[in-house]
């Protein structure tokens, strides 16, 4: 067991009330997670945070650990080699209470690129197959693990600027859709995309959303590979 301080950020109805400090003890596999359960279960059981799957799934545990977003249950104590665990909010969303931050304006954003699948064909009753070969899927292979956590939105240094923009994960999300042989809704993605104050124009490349990014996706190779393609001035080509 060893011992650390546990610095928790104290915000109440939007308003922060600075940050407390507990005492907690943790076994050596133990995480981040375990010991904001500690400060509630022993501490004060006002305290507030989000989890649910405990195993890095749900993406719902994301918090600013020691200065960067991570997942409060993949982020063993011990390997942040410090005896103080600062935990605060992620940073780009509004503070529900405590360390619990609205996921509403990520999923704001999310929306706007139209994510989810239009099928060419809806009709259809033939399978749609994309095979594990295909130039799609070897292209997309590390792109389709996004666990909407929201850690690349609060490490980004361009969100924190602008609210209007859709942010890594929503721009990594359109373009899995663009890319995909069977979908069809180019134009609305586009247009989001392509706006010079929201899309992919306002990324700076500064690789803080790939460096945070807890299922290690590339997101600033996604941005790129968009601006290419839209600098070709072509309609965007699926890939087969
Ligand atoms: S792209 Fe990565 S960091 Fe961003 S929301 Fe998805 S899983 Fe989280
Ligand atoms: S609790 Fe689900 S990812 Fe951490």
């Amino acid at each position: 067991m060893s011992s650390y301080g546990v610095r928790v950020a104290r915000n109440q109805g939007g308003i922060g009330r600075g940050y407390q400090t507990f005492s907690v003890e943790l076994e050596d596999r133990m995480t981040v997670l375990d010991a904001l359960f500690a400060v509630q279960r022993d501490h004060d059981p006002s305290f507030t945070f989000r989890c649910a799957c405990r195993v890095g799934m749900c993406g719902t545990c994301a918090v600013s650990i020691n200065g960067i977003p991570r997942l409060a249950c993949r982020t063993r104590a011990s390997s942040l080699g410090a005896p103080e665990i600062v935990v605060a909010p992620l940073p780009n969303l509004p503070v529900l209470k405590d360390v619990a931050v609205s996921m509403e304006p990520f999923f704001e954003q999310w929306k706007r690129v139209t994510p989810g699948f239009r099928p060419k064909h809806p009709e259809s009753k033939e399978l749609a197959i994309v095979p594990a070969s295909s130039q799609y899927m070897r292209m997309t292979g590390g792109k389709r693990d996004c666990i909407t956590c929201g850690a690349c939105f609060g490490a980004c240094g361009v969100k924190a600027t602008s609210g209007e923009y859709l942010g890594p994960a929503a721009i990594n999300r359109a373009l899995l859709r663009l890319a995909d042989p069977r979908d069809e809704a180019v134009a609305p993605r586009m247009k989001a995309l392509d706006s010079e104050r929201a899309g992919v124009w306002r990324c700076h490349t500064q690789f803080n959303c790939t460096a945070v990014c807890p299922k290690g996706i590339s997101l600033t190779d996604s941005i790129v590979w968009l601006k290419r393609a839209m600098l070709r001035r072509a309609p965007f080509e699926k890939l087969p």
